[in-house]
């Protein structure tokens, strides 16, 4: 038996998971040469969600921070999360993207790739596959676990078997909720070991609260790495400790010769800095939780679902989305909860719940979904949810990226005339996010403030204030954090917030907190009930609002691109 080597999580998964992603540049960078020298297999460190909420929330340049890591990282390969077709957003991508994604992230910084799809899909994975081995690059196929009665052993060592024909270098089993038991983790380990040559890496969450067993059981099926994260970002919705797992393998055959004097002197600095992110640190998070034994719902899933649910006033209705869910998931044809497909099934869960009739509403992702415009679900979508949402409307089979035209010199041609676009990797953040890029790329994103932290509101004011006044507040409310903007009436492009304009009859007003992504009609046009008006991205979900009632369109209050609050008006139909 090889000893175990360990990819370290602390600057990806372990702060997506605990602080909602919001870990800066700057606070990874001082620590990562003593990172470098632990001897770790890889360090993950980008991909995933951290690419959005650099641009979205903290206005940090992904790629800066990438070369900055590089730069610090002399002897320990950079690992990235990558979504298959869907890159480090929530849709498929191009092929001429992914292909441009890929050799950027390469030359800039990343040594391994894992690559996975949300349904297990090879035909998502195989493009972004061969431009990483061309690359020269480490590529670790994966393997989304999950548990459901078509799901099995026989279909994942398949799985990895058709990874390994495509030139993979490793496999990881990625268990999103920690579902994993240590006798299946055990029973998959030992296949994969038998049937391919891959190294195979394990992936748990804490979530369940059985993942160091089965991690342990993993080892003694001949596992070659573990992902582990720094103790003070381990546990609950993160990784298994490094530090305790690197002692409870010492002396064993499994031994991974780590320095745990060097770990524990790298645990300081995560210990302060994890209270420098207290405020965003969901006690939810942070604990076991043995619902997801029942009900199979990923850690970051949980968090989302409660904030959906916050938002709408709605949370007596907990219990009723939790056993919802595998309702959904099950009509939905199985697939394994982890993104897009976790928020897909869990929006509509929410939708089913409060909405009074099941799939009365879907988002477009469910309809894009059922279409097959994500791949092939591991079941076929339930016949009657089928005809309910999609009707007659032809279904896709073949691979969906081979429907999408190109797009990237659209974008980057688009970006530059537009003056923000300065390189191909702005033009690459521009082509994944062409809804909240510009603003970061012009430089005009106020980073978002750590709650609790210093900054407007706690008057220690080293936090941006825009003018003289702060326009901006964290407010907490029962231990969560809401983010509240004065809005300016004159001049701005924001929504109206005037309440006269809630008093006018067919006034439509919006019923989430969202960002709008398109008008799909115009003042003076005739409507009719049940027409689709504008369309919402909320939760990353996107929603068609419908208009309730035939009229004439007189009044639009917002453009694209505006951020909604619940009940802000959007326009008068009457
Ligand atoms: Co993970």
């Amino acid at each position: 038996m090889a000893k175990v080597r360990f990819t370290e999580t602390a600057l990806r998964d372990a702060h997506q998971s605990l602080l909602a992603t919001r870990m800066r540049t700057e606070d990874m960078i001082p620590i990562a040469e003593e990172m470098d020298k632990v001897g770790y297999f890889s360090v993950e460190a980008w991909g995933g969600a951290t690419f959005d909420t650099c641009i979205r929330y903290i206005n940090d340049d992904p790629w800066e921070r990438l070369r900055e890591l590089k730069a610090s990282f002399n002897h320990t390969p950079i690992q990235m999360l990558l979504r298959g077709q869907n890159l480090v957003g929530y849709k498929h991508y191009p092929d001429d993207i992914v292909t441009k994604f890929v050799e950027k992230s390469y030359e800039n910084g990343v040594d391994v790739f894992r690559i996975f799809d949300a349904l297990n899909d090879i035909r998502n994975m195989e493009k972004a596959i061969k431009v990483a081995k061309d690359q020269g690059a480490h590529v670790q196929g994966t393997i989304s676990y999950t548990i459901s009665p078509v799901h099995s052993l026989d279909n994942f060592v398949e799985l990895a078997k058709n990874l390994e024909a495509l030139d993979c270098d490793s496999v990881a089993i990625k268990d999103m909720a920690g579902l994993i038991t240590p006798t299946a983790a055990y029973d998959l380990v030992t296949k994969l070991k038998e049937e391919t040559g891959l190294l195979v890496d394990l992936h748990c969450h804490c979530t369940s609260g059985m993942t160091p067993i089965s991690y342990y059981a993993a080892c003694q099926a001949g596992v070659d790495i573990l992902d582990t994260a720094i103790s003070p970002l381990a546990w609950g919705t993160s990784q298994p400790p490094t530090e305790s797992m690197v002692a409870a393998l010492q002396g064993t055959e499994f031994d991974t010769g780590l320095d745990l004097k060097l770990l524990t002197s790298i645990k300081k600095y995560f210990v302060d800095l994890k209270e420098k992110y207290r405020g965003l640190l969901d006690p939810i998070s942070e604990s076991v939780d043995t619902d997801v034994l029942l009900y199979q719902i990923p850690g970051g899933m949980l968090s989302n679902l409660i904030s959906q649910l916050k938002v709408q006033n709605a949370m007596d209705r907990y219990t009723d989305v939790l056993e919802e869910m595998p309702r959904v998931r099950k009509d939905m044809g199985y697939p394994p909860l982890v993104t897009p497909t976790s928020q897909i099934v869990g929006t509509q869960a929410v939708k089913n719940v409060l909405e009074g009739e099941r799939y009365k509403t879907v988002t477009n992702e469910v309809i894009e979904y059922m279409k097959g415009m994500y791949g092939k679900s591991p079941a076929p979508v339930d016949p009657e949810v089928f005809k309910k949402v999609i009707g007659d409307e032809e279904v896709i089979t073949c691979r969906p990226a081979d429907l999408l035209e190109d797009e990237f010199e659209k974008f980057k041609s688009e970006g530059e005339e537009k003056g923000f676009v300065e390189s191909e990797e702005d033009a690459l953040t521009y082509a994944l996010y062409p809804l909240i890029a510009p603003k970061f790329l012009k430089c005009e994103l106020e980073p978002e403030k750590i709650p609790g932290g210093p900054g407007p509101g706690t008057g220690t004011g080293t936090g941006t204030v825009i003018d003289d006044l702060p326009t901006e507040y964290d407010v907490e409310v029962d231990g969560d954090i809401f983010n509240v903007k004065i809005l300016t009436t004159g001049g701005g492009t924001g929504p109206i917030v005037v309440e006269e304009c809630k008093k006018k009859p067919g006034v439509v007003l919006s019923s989430m907190d969202g960002i709008l992504i398109r008008l799909t009609v115009e003042e003076g046009d005739e409507v009719k009930a049940g027409d689709t008006i504008c369309v919402v991205e909320a939760m990353k979900m996107e929603n068609n609002v419908q208009a309730e009632s035939d009229g004439v369109v007189k009044e639009i209050f917002v453009e694209d691109g505006d951020e909604l609050k619940i009940n802000d008006c959007i326009m008068v139909i009457n």
